[in-house]
């Protein structure tokens, strides 16, 4: 009857089928109504309970919290499959060979046709379907006897609770019930807000298997269901009653496949028929490359002689049927134990910490150690010395540590990984005090110049274009001087002769005289260059031109107090507190000191009030100078802030005012202006005797 509740139902149930395959196998979501279908179905289901069917969609998420789960008896064994753990081709190409051999083929018999899938990494269970409908779920347990998991594997709306089209009265479905790595992170975030929450019974998992073992298993179905589950069939266990439909029973393992897909079941896309050994190999590196990239973790790959009629004849050993077999990848993750934290100083003075591992083969090489990122990071794992932890290298990532094995955490717990206690305060490399601002995940030394660990970078700073502008020093540069210990703290630099340099790799005679003289010249400077120079933590060009402008010289900025500091344009809190802790450290004046020492040299801008002394700090003093042409160590706006830093003024054009026009290579008309003016003409290495 048309408008009857019996149609009714059966229509809806139809178009929730429907989509729900659109969306959840074959991801390709047609509509956005579904909640209104569901919850029509269940208004009338509510009023006819006589309607309500097992295989109903309203049927999924419902359910009592159970005592336990009821053994089944298979009908038919589940059976496991050999591995082959020789991870190269010769893995494919014995098993087909032991195949020809076991059929007695000989070399002029045809290649035999495999079916090769994913093996997938999670836990087997077979789906019986009688006349088409769900009728229970059970897990493989020991092969003979399982679980009766009904309940839960309901939740997993990727399986059909009634098969699309005419099925044979009895097909039960194998396969594997895995857990997707995102729905597996997102499902530990959840799990550490609970346990931050004070749901101190929750635990994090450490991995999607063990999280989908963890979900199978629940006995309480509305916690199962927000446990994200997927699901792939592989195979068949009983099948009866295909003679009854007007389609012939599938001759081949893959035509098998086709079949069940088409009745609504996810079958993963990677699948592939191929033609002998070598066929299996190619398969193997196709997957090999694909591994990494997959939304789920597979270990391997299957091989399956494909026709029936060969499975038949090849036959069983014990429990392991002759006819397929798994053939391995490395493993991508391997446990092992933490035998010590470390912390380690970065370039920039991160102090990030790292776990030393007892060594362990994992995802083809072994590995030893394995960051754990920050504090919070290591916290938050919860990672402890001497835990036994489980590492993950997948594709060419930096090995990690996945997680904790709680179970064999030691007996009392070790202390939880805290840097300050670690480190008692202080940068492991120099002894400088650690600090960590707020909203920031990281620790660092404060050591800054003065730490080892950051050397080359502050070196690098120190002489970039910006700051104390050495030409020619650069990264390699860098490397060099300090792998070779000729610098040790930044005044080295200065101390450098061109013998020194000459016996580096790669440096001329006079690419170690350029560099050399170029160190020279960098010698006189602006105060505010120079204060960017230090690399204090936050302290930019601009906040350094700022501080140079207000406090003048570097005595002033030392005597600044904090309020002091606050009165600088742009400086807050953080920049004024990490002026005063920079400041506050021995080691730092006495770098500052050394440098002068060595004839590092700026004129004290005198603040406006006080321009007493400003004839002996600024000898340019109301000069005018005009620059043109390439000067060999300075670029213009080097020069022109050095002339200005000592009081002088550069203009454009050469007049009759002018008091010196410094001329580099290639000077045109101003060259000749100032020579037919009689303007004093003077070169780079005069204006540095002048500056001087
Ligand atoms: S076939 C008779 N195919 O690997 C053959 N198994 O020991 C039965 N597995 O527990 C298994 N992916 O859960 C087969 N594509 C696949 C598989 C697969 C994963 C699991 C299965 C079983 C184990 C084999």
């Amino acid at each position: 009857m048309p408008n009857s509740p019996q149609h009714r139902v059966a229509e809806l149930r139809d178009l929730l089928q429907k989509h729900a395959h659109l969306y959840y196998v074959l991801d390709a979501p047609q509509v956005s109504d579904a909640h209104q279908w569901f919850q029509e179905l269940q208004a009338i289901e509510d009023q006819h309970p006589e309607l309500c069917t097992i295989d109903s969609p309203t049927q999924r998420i419902l359910g009592k919290v159970l005592d336990g789960f009821t053994p089944v008896q298979h009908a038919v064994p589940m059976l496991s499959i050999r591995t082959e753990t020789d991870i190269t081709d010769e893995g494919a190409l014995s098993f087909d060979t032991r195949i020809r051999k076991e059929l007695q083929y000989n070399p002029l018999d045809p290649a035999i046709e495999y079916s090769c899938e994913l093996k997938f990494d999670g836990l087997a269970v077979n789906l019986r379907y009688e006349n088409g409908t769900l009728k229970q779920a059970a897990t493989r347990g020991d092969g003979q006897v399982g679980e009766d998991v009904t309940q839960n594997i309901k939740t997993i709306h990727q399986i059909p609770l009634r098969l699309m089209g005419k099925a044979p009265a009895i097909l039960e479905v194998r396969g594997e019930v895995y857990m997707r790595r995102d729905d597996f992170e997102k499902l530990n975030e959840t799990q550490r807000q609970r346990i931050a929450q004070g749901m101190r019974h929750e635990k994090t998992f450490v991995n999607p298997r063990n999280a989908a073992a963890g979900a199978l298993r629940q006995l309480d179905p509305a916690i199962a269901a927000q446990r994200p589950l997927s699901f792939y069939a592989y195979g068949t266990g009983e099948v009866s009653g295909w003679a009854d439909l007007d389609v012939p029973t599938p001759p081949t393992h893959s035509q098998m496949l086709d079949a069940l897909q088409a009745y609504g079941l996810p079958v993963n896309r990677l699948r592939k028929v191929v033609m002998g050994g070598q066929g299996l190999a190619g398969y193997h590196h196709e997957i090999e490359h694909l591994r990494s990239s997959l939304p789920f973790d597979i270990d391997g790959v299957v091989y399956k002689v494909n026709a029936y009629t060969l499975q038949n004849e090849l036959g069983f050993v014990s429990r392991e049927p002759r006819w397929a077999v798994a053939h391995k990848y490395a493993a991508q993750e391997e446990m092992t134990v933490v035998r010590d934290i470390e912390v380690q100083v970065g370039r920039t003075g991160k102090l990030t910490p790292v776990a030393k591992l007892e060594p362990v083969f994992v995802g083809g090489t072994t590995v030893s150690n394995a960051t754990l990122h920050n504090e919070d990071e290591a916290r938050r794992k919860d990672i402890r010395i001497g835990d036994t932890v489980i590492v993950r290298r997948a594709g060419d990532v930096i090995p990690e540590v996945v997680g904790v094995v709680f179970e064999r955490r030691a007996d009392p717990a070790p202390h939880a990984f805290d840097m300050v206690a670690r480190l008692s305060g202080q940068c492991p490399i120099c002894a400088s005090p650690i600090t960590r601002e707020p909203h920031e995940a990281d620790w660092r030394c404060t050591g800054g110049l003065y730490c080892p660990a950051q050397r080359k970078q502050a070196l690098l700073h120190f002489a970039s274009r910006r700051a104390m502008n050495v030409d020619g020093l650069g990264d390699k540069l860098v490397d060099q001087l300090i792998d070779a210990s000729l610098i040790r703290k930044i005044p080295d630099l200065y101390r450098l002769t061109q013998e020194q340099l000459q016996e580096l790799d790669r440096m001329g005679a006079k690419s170690a005289q350029n560099l050399v003289q170029a160190i020279a010249a960098s010698r006189h400077t602006t105060f505010a260059r120079f204060l960017f120079a230090l690399g204090i933590r936050h302290v930019g060009e601009t906040t350094a031109k700022d501080l140079a402008r207000h406090f003048g010289s570097w005595s002033g900025l030392c005597q600044a107090s904090r309020d002091d500091l606050l009165q600088v344009n742009d400086v807050g809190p953080i920049v004024a507190d990490s002026l005063l802790n920079f400041l506050g450290q021995e080691h730092h004046l006495e770098i500052v000191n050394e440098l002068k020492a060595l004839g590092v040299y700026w004129p004290e801008m005198v603040p406006l009030s006080a321009s007493l002394e400003s004839n002996m700090a600024r000898p340019l003093l109301g000069k005018i100078l005009v620059l043109t042409g390439t000067l060999p160590h300075m670029s213009r706006e080097e020069a022109q802030a050095k002339i200005e830093g000592l009081g002088g003024k550069v203009t454009g054009s050469v007049s009759r005012k002018t008091d010196y026009v410094v001329a580099g290579f290639d000077a045109g008309s101003k060259l000749e202006k100032a020579q037919a003016l009689g303007v004093k003409v003077i070169d780079e290495a005069e204006l540095l005797q002048l500056l001087s």
